[in-house]
């Protein structure tokens, strides 16, 4: 055995589609966001990975997603660019002119069909149901020639009604048929049961392939996405990280690796370059401030750690004792260049590359003297150090709101008060705020600056080496309206961290507002 079994895939295995919906399902989890350059970049990334479809949104939402999709579309060469649709002709129309610029447009349209959601979310008969989904499809279908069908809330549909709707979809011209585990409900053998039912009793089910699509509440995604795929399927939806609707979607990481590292007992074969796994994580977790936990599969910080004594022992005496899969399968490399304060920019931008980053030259400029700084203050320069300060640089590049410059007076004899200087929009400005405690005295500081009704529902400080000297990572969420937007920031001092998170979550708020539609950040500031 191997602990690489890529070498044993055969070319007579069944090719499953691999469909990425980070950029739909997992940017609507909740404080998710993602602005439209990182949405651009996300995309740009996973054509590269060799993801066959990306869903880049769902056009009708709004007009920033609008854009998104449309640019996406425009730009992406390779896999087939998806957009989201309910079953209503406005918002088909309008994905259709969202995607017609793609070189592969797919129109994905979806109704719910189980009696709960008839019932309760539609308010519709089953009847009517039926009817729309060929109207639906239809109407798809005169825009593109892959239209997507989804029967939402699947798992807990009537399986006689979700076969005469599937039969309808099909009928109507959809090239796909999605059966979404909307709630993660279902169980692995169920979830092959209803592929295996569906595709037996619908006429022509030859003509679709059929799509696996669940969400993780059970913590079974993968698992039931495995499934589906031995009850037929052959599109796998899956998100990076595992981002989504309430407990996430199936993470295309695990799923890619799974079928990889047991392609003896899973036949089938994707266009997946694995390596390129550990830079699409560490990309999403950067865009939308979303940790990855640390035992996390395959993309984890510890996926590869081996502590214990007969762990290592092991692992010394042969690696596959302990490691199914290698660390360099997933893009984990050991790399060569130590830094610190003596390394110049070369070494930088190897080590960059090494680590599975290409910034921009403006980007690599900053976070260069960012290291600098850095090197000059820390004894020893970690990987995780330089992936904290380029992961800060990505999530805060074109904030229109940047922290300048800030002194805080802490300690036993309070008030603790901040003085901070924000550049909005290009414009230097400066306020003093107390608080109950520095962190406090600095929020109050941003509010006065940039007045807004943002509530702070999280606030996470975690270190990103050991040691005194290890540098602050602080996470922020804030919400308005019901909406809410995470962001990081990192910093050797944990008040400049909390700082840059907090301005860079106001930052993601104000674009989540405005939604594609710049308006100076200045005319937003009360006087
Ligand atoms: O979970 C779900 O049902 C969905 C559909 C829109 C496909 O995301
Ligand atoms: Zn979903």
């Amino acid at each position: 055995m191997s602990n690489d079994n890529q070498s044993s895939v055969s070319s007579n295995r069944d090719r499953v589609i691999i469909f990425d919906t980070t950029l739909r399902d997992g940017e609507q989890s909740p404080g998710a966001t993602m602005t439209f350059e990182e949405k651009l970049e996300v995309a740009d990334l996973l054509d590269a990975l060799g993801v066959d479809v990306i869903e880049a949104g769902f056009p009708i939402a709004s007009e920033g997603d609008f854009e998104a999709v449309s640019a996406i579309a425009r730009r992406v060469k390779r896999a087939t660019v998806a957009g989201l649709a309910r079953a209503a002709f406005k918002d088909i129309d309008r994905c259709a002119e969202a995607v017609k610029h793609a070189v592969r447009p797919r129109i994905h349209t979806f109704i719910s069909t189980s009696p709960l959601h008839m019932k309760y979310k539609l308010q519709k008969e089953p009847a009517e149901v039926l009817e729309m989904v060929t109207a639906q499809v239809t109407r798809a279908r005169n825009y593109v020639e892959d239209v997507e069908w989804s029967a939402e809330d699947g798992t807990r549909t009537d399986i006689d009604f979700l076969c005469r709707t599937v039969e309808a979809a099909i009928k109507a011209g959809a090239t796909t048929i999605n059966i979404p585990d909307t709630v993660g409900y279902t169980v692995p053998e169920e979830y092959e049961r209803i592929f295996r039912t569906v595709r037996e009793r619908v006429p022509n089910s030859d003509k679709a392939v059929f799509s696996v699509h669940c969400h993780n509440d059970l913590g079974l995604a993968v698992a039931n996405t495995l499934a589906g795929l031995a009850g037929g399927a052959r599109q796998i939806e899956c998100t990076i990280n595992g981002i989504g609707e309430r407990a996430g979607n199936a993470a295309l990481e695990e799923v890619v690796m799974a079928l990889r590292t047991r392609a003896d007992v899973l036949p089938y074969s994707n266009n997946i370059e694995t390596s390129m796994l550990t830079r699409a994580s560490k990309l999403v977790s950067a865009v939308t401030s979303f940790p990855v936990q640390y035992n996390k599969a395959i993309v984890g910080r510890n996926a590869f750690a081996h502590e214990s004594g007969i762990h290592q022992d092991g692992m010394l005496k042969n690696a596959l004792t302990y490691e199914i899969m290698t660390p360099e399968s997933v893009g984990v490399s050991k790399t060569s260049l130590v830094m610190g304060k003596h390394s110049g920019r070369n070494a930088f931008r190897t080590k960059l590359k090494e680590m599975g980053y290409e910034l921009g030259e403006n980007s690599l400029e900053d976070a260069f003297n960012r290291f600098k700084a850095l090197a000059d203050k820390k004894k020893i320069v970690y990987d995780e150090d330089i992936e904290a300060l380029v992961d800060d640089e990505i999530g805060h590049a074109g904030e229109r709101i940047k922290v300048e410059a800030l002194t805080v007076i802490a300690g036993t004899m309070g008030p603790q008060t901040a003085t901070l200087t924000l550049n909005i929009d290009g414009q230097s400005q400066t306020k003093q705020a107390v608080g109950n405690g520095p962190v406090d005295a600095i929020f109050n500081a941003i509010k006065a600056l940039v007045p807004n009704e943002a509530t702070l529902e999280l606030y996470q400080v975690h270190a990103v080496t050991e040691g005194t000297d290890a540098q602050a990572e602080v996470s922020v969420r804030l919400s308005e309206n019901g909406r809410s937007v995470t962001a990081k920031g990192a910093d050797p001092d944990t008040l400049v961290a909390s700082a840059r998170a907090y301005v860079a979550a106001l930052n993601k708020l104000m674009v989540k507002r405005l939604k594609g539609k710049p308006e100076p950040m200045t005319a937003r500031l009360k006087p």
